[in-house]
């Protein structure tokens, strides 16, 4: 393989909250123009590792590479300046404030200086608008509030914005998780054009059929630990379904069921055994 150099990279880090380990000892490289998707089953350590990637935690030990060159983000503002940009599972959006507020959060556009400096909405709005139709949202009024957009929608303003103020890296956190099936495939698409484009995104989700189509990598993260990165040629999605499911904790439902369902069938023919007698006792009467 030819020697590139990832756009972000992780190496060795850990991280402690007291005396619990969130991660530990976690490598990871995400390249330009690639997908990488984070695996793992709930309280893996997927969110400890983006929110460290961002700039909202400090690793305890190790350190991050953006470009090459070793960095730390004070605060996720510092992240975002340099480039990354995150959307939280717990995504950060105001309501009852309009798409163009949301989209901008504290860049507005502003026209005039000194005392006469104002936001300039009318250019704010226009680029708002702008920016949803360039993924295929016709948003008719900007100024309408952005809960009156569906969840699919609302994920979109917050890639959008990501893209729109140049970030180098794009970091989604379960993006897709709450939404049906077309919807979802609206934030995919806009994954997919974050990649053409050029970003390096970190993609967190628990869906096989989200992931499967838009990743380039995955990494499987477990209690904290890393279970190493997969190239997708070199995996099939049976395989990687395991290893979000917990292959192993699948064997032993599956043999849980099959417990179950024989006692079940057990007790139904006991039922019928008796009821059946009971007939028989009526009918001798
Ligand atoms: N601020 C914190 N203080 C203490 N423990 C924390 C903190 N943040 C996360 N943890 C712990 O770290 C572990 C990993 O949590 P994390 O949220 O990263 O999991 P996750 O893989 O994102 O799970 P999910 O799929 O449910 O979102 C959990 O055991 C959690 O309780
Ligand atoms: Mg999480």
């Amino acid at each position: 393989m030819s020697e590139r150099m990832p756009m972000i990279e992780m190496r060795n880090v850990s991280k402690h909250f007291g005396s619990v380990i969130a991660l530990s000892d976690i490598s990871m490289e995400v390249y330009s123009g690639e997908v990488m998707c984070l695996l793992g089953d709930n309280g893996a350590g997927k969110s400890t590792l983006i929110k460290t990637l961002s700039g909202v935690h400090q690793p305890t030990h190790g350190e991050l590479l953006l470009g090459g060159e070793a960095t730390r983000f004070k605060s996720p503002a510092y992240a975002l300046d340099a480039g990354i940009a995150t959307v939280f599972q717990d995504l950060a959006m105001i309501p009852l404030m309009s798409i163009t507020r949301n989209f901008f959060m504290g860049r507005e556009p502003t026209v005039g200086w000194g005392p006469m400096k104002r936001i300039d909405w009318k250019y704010a709005d226009r680029i708002a608008k702008q920016e949803m139709a360039k993924i295929g949202i016709d948003v008719r009024d900007p100024s309408q509030p952005v809960g009156t957009l569906s969840g699919g929608e609302r994920q979109c303003v917050a890639i959008a914005r990501a893209v729109y103020f140049g970030a180098k890296v794009l970091i989604l956190d379960e993006p897709t998780s709450a939404l049906g099936v077309k919807q979802a495939s609206v934030v995919l698409r806009y994954i997919a054009k974050a990649r053409a484009d050029g970003l390096a995104v970190i993609f967190i989700t628990h869906n096989v059929h989200h992931a499967f189509p838009v990743a380039d990598a995955f990494t499987l993260l477990a209690r904290g630990g890393s279970l190493g990165t997969f190239r997708k040629e070199e995996t099939t999605r049976e395989e990687v379904l395991n290893m979000m499911a917990g292959g192993a904790e699948l064997e032993s439902l599956d043999a849980e069921l099959a417990e179950f369902q024989r006692s079940d069938s057990e007790r139904k023919a006991d039922a019928d055994g008796s009821e059946a007698s009971g007939t028989r006792l009526a009918a001798g009467q």
